[in-house]
């Protein structure tokens, strides 16, 4: 495999071209971002971590028969990732009241929903991410019906299989967001799975093990990103 032109510079990944037109190389970077890039730091070794948490959940999806844009990692802080027609949407899903829910609905953090609950946003950075329903994703053609329920299926699957893990680790899923393109007519799982999208707790101590130590200056944010790779792969 040959790294490629850069293709494109996100936030926290830097996405190259390579030899294949259908694969890409992703680079998990170190940089922290909050508040659509308002608020921006360097946790060091992040990407290292985000990327070993990533390749983790993509392998354990797989084998419970849910498809991504995992192929391989390649090295400290690339992955190999099939090429996909992006769809530019944020699906969120939710198990328990955290972040943007608790000022939406005037809920407590901590609140447990009775049902999982599927929320769409506007991948848009000009825009600061909208929340969408079904017929403004249909109104802007960002996905077709068919492709919206079967990426609500996934996300509400993917949602059933990471609880399961997680729970036998001792970590509660709160929420997670996950993004999806399409691969030969298919829609699949694309982006990353890691501390940086989902929102995990301790079960008991409900410590929080992610970006939100972040977010909320609450300190000690490398540290909780590796107890998850160590609870996870340890
Ligand atoms: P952002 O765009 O929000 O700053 P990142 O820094 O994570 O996010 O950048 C990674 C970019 O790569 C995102 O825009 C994401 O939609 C895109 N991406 C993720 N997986 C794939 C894929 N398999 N094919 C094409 N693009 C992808
Ligand atoms: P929220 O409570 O801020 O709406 O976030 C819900 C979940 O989505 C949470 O796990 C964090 C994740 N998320 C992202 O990964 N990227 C984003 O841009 C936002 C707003 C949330």
């Amino acid at each position: 495999m040959i790294k490629g032109n850069l293709l494109y510079e996100g936030k926290a990944k830097t996405v190259f071209e390579t030899d294949n037109p259908n694969e890409l190389l992703v680079y998990f970077k170190d940089d922290a971002t909050a508040g659509n890039g308002a608020k921006h730091d360097i946790i060091e070794g992040k990407g290292i971590i985000n990327n070993k948490i990533s390749e983790y959940f993509f392998k354990q999806l797989k084998d419970r028969g849910i498809k991504s844009h995992f192929i391989e990692k390649i090295g400290e802080r690339e992955m190999l990732v099939k090429k996909l027609d992006m769809i530019k949407l944020e699906v969120v899903v939710r198990n328990i009241v955290a972040g943007s829910l608790v000022k939406r609905l005037g809920l407590e953090e901590g609140t447990p929903l009775t049902v999982p609950v599927v929320e769409y946003y506007y991948k848009s950075d000009e825009l600061g991410d909208p929340m969408l329903n079904r017929y403004h994703i249909m109104a802007l053609d960002l996905a077709k019906i068919d492709e919206l329920n079967q990426m609500e299926h996934v996300a509400f699957s993917i949602n059933t299989i990471l609880r399961e893990i997680l729970k036998a680790k001792n970590v509660d899923l709160i929420d997670f967001k996950l993004e999806f393109g399409r691969f030969d007519g298919e829609v699949i799982l694309a982006d990353e799975i890691s501390p940086d999208n989902c929102r995990f707790w301790d079960i008991v101590t409900h410590e929080k093990l992610d970006k939100d130590r972040f977010r909320q200056d609450l300190g000690g944010v490398k540290e909780a990103y590796k107890e998850m790779l160590d609870r996870l792969t340890m």
